[in-house]
């Protein structure tokens, strides 16, 4: 913080963090009249790869462990997971989706044979979890099945029986090994993807290349009509569209979506991101700036679409976002285990408002990872299990989950951060959800100052709003095996009075509120 002080006042900036209007009062207009697309329920969706203690111990312990669970998925975590009415999981990888061979993880777990993970750690992977044992987890969660396929180092024949292993039916023998293997009634494999950043550790490809190869695997893709997934191309990243306009133009008539992967560095740089707990509120704000840059990125991949596209039957799939901190010290560098802490809340729920305003295109995201990865929803240690920031803010967020988004116009914003560098104060999205109810979402990014919004729904101010609010007193307040309960959503209503309703939004704050008369 020391060094950030000195250089500020080098620069001559006084009150760096300090909002631009003091006493604000921001305006939030939300339009019931001008209803929009539907917010797919998969941007709520969730990724669990082969990766440290992701899927084993985070989800799986198998049925002999003394951890209580399911055919060998553990209660504790399974029930949170529910209770968060998780849509879609994305499995197996990432980068581990690109060596993984779908054969190992067929048949009796003790002959399974044991490979290296060599992507994450090193160390070995028994296979314990396999096919049969991922779509047992998404039908506990009564969530859609996201299977990664191998492109890197499998082959087309490779990636075309596990597809027929899983939908087929009847005389097929690979139906036939199924059934044999406990699951006579073929999966639902709702999306297939062919590979995982095909730019990097899915094999270092230009776009055209990539193009190229998905052509030729999906050709021999096949599935009885019903069952056939939907496919996913594995697209870019960052700034560059180059991969989603190669793809767009060229392996259109196939694609269900193609993919986009960003992941938010408080620093911006890999060799030292930033810490995911005591970090400067320099690092604060550089996290909100640089998670805000997913606005620019869909924006402008969206543009391409519209351009290759113009009926819109290519999605934009956010398949892997989120924060990415140093990990933590003492742990598997491999294992990407980070804590997670207010901050993370607000990332999660600045990325949801810009989905919510892309919902058109913008049909399904994997938050980066489930369990003990990355920005992750569940923290376990052993027996342990703890919710994370993350996990309230996707909680709070459940009834935008297929709700009808609604225009919101912004008046008189606050902006928090330094001078020519400052990004909004107040974040704000609508939707009118399946119950019939209006439910506006507010986040203030800025750490230091409550905000006065008054708040107007089609042409009215609200009667009265209710729901709940996420804060803390510190930017990177958690919770712990010793308090677990540290940071958690609490109840918030407000009621207009003199014909205006005024929610006082607190410093550093995701709220979600449902509107009532
Ligand atoms: O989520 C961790 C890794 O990040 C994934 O395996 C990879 O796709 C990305 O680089």
């Amino acid at each position: 913080m020391q060094a950030f002080k000195s250089t500020l006042v080098a620069l001559g900036v006084m009150a760096a963090f300090a909002s631009s209007q003091a006493l604000a009062q921001v305006s939030v207009r939300v339009d019931t009249a001008k209803p929009g697309a539907v917010i797919n329920k998969n941007v709520y969706g969730q990724f669990a790869e082969h990766l440290g203690t992701g899927i084993y111990e985070g989800l799986w312990v198998g049925p002999d462990s003394r951890i209580p669970n399911t055919r060998g998925w553990r209660n504790d975590v399974v029930g949170a997971l529910k209770a968060l009415h998780v849509p879609l999981v994305r499995w197996p990888g990432g980068c581990f989706a690109d060596e993984y061979h779908w054969k190992d993880g067929i048949g009796p777990r003790n002959k399974r044979p044991v490979s290296v993970n060599t992507n994450w750690g090193g160390v070995p992977e028994t296979n314990a979890v396999g096919t049969h044992e991922f779509f047992d987890l998404a039908e506990m969660l009564g969530a859609d099945a996201y299977v990664n396929g191998n492109l890197g180092t499998g082959t087309p024949q490779e990636m075309a029986e596990w597809v027929e292993y899983m939908t087929s039916t009847g005389q097929s023998t690979l139906a036939q090994l199924r059934a044999r293997n406990g699951h006579p009634q073929p999966f639902k494999v709702a999306y297939f993807a062919i590979g995982n950043e095909a730019w990097g550790c899915g094999g270092n490809m230009k776009p055209e290349y990539y193009t190229s190869l998905y052509n030729h695997y999906t050709t021999f893709l096949k599935a009885p009509k019903e069952r056939m997934p939907k496919l996913i191309a594995s697209g870019g990243t960052g700034d560059d569209t180059a991969w989603t306009d190669v793809l767009s133009r060229d392996a259109g008539r196939v694609t269900d979506g193609i993919s986009f992967h960003y992941y938010t560095l408080p620093t911006g740089e890999w060799d030292k991101k930033g810490a995911a707990v005591g970090f400067p509120e320099s690092e604060w704000f550089s996290t909100v700036q640089r998670t805000l840059r997913m606005e620019d990125f869909i924006r402008k991949n969206v543009a391409v679409l519209d351009k290759n596209d113009p009926k819109k039957k290519i999605g934009f799939y956010v398949d892997e976002w989120g924060t990415w901190y140093d990990v933590e010290q003492g742990t598997n560098p491999g294992f990407l285990f980070q804590r997670n802490t207010l901050r993370d809340a607000v990332v999660a729920a600045l990325n949801f408002n810009i989905f919510h305003a892309h919902a058109e295109r913008v049909r399904m995201t994997n938050i980066a990872q489930m369990v003990n990865v990355l920005q992750a929803m569940i923290i376990t240690d052993k027996n342990r299990m703890l919710l994370t920031p993350t996990y309230y803010a996707y909680q709070m967020y459940i009834p935008f989950q297929d709700a009808t988004s609604l225009p919101v116009t912004l008046a008189n914003n606050t902006t928090y951060g330094a001078n020519g560098q400052g990004v909004p104060g107040i974040s704000a999205s609508a939707a009118r959800a399946k119950d019939g109810k209006v439910y506006v979402a507010l986040v203030n990014t800025n750490p230091r100052e409550a905000t006065d919004v008054t708040l107007d729904v089609a042409g009215q101010a609200a009667g009265t709003v209710r729901g709940q609010v996420l804060t803390a007193d510190a930017m990177d307040a958690h919770n712990t095996f010793q308090n677990p309960q540290a940071i958690k959503p609490a109840p918030f209503s407000a009621s207009a009075s003199g014909g205006k309703l005024t929610v006082k939004v607190p410093a550093k704050a995701v709220m979600v509120l449902a509107v009532e008369g």
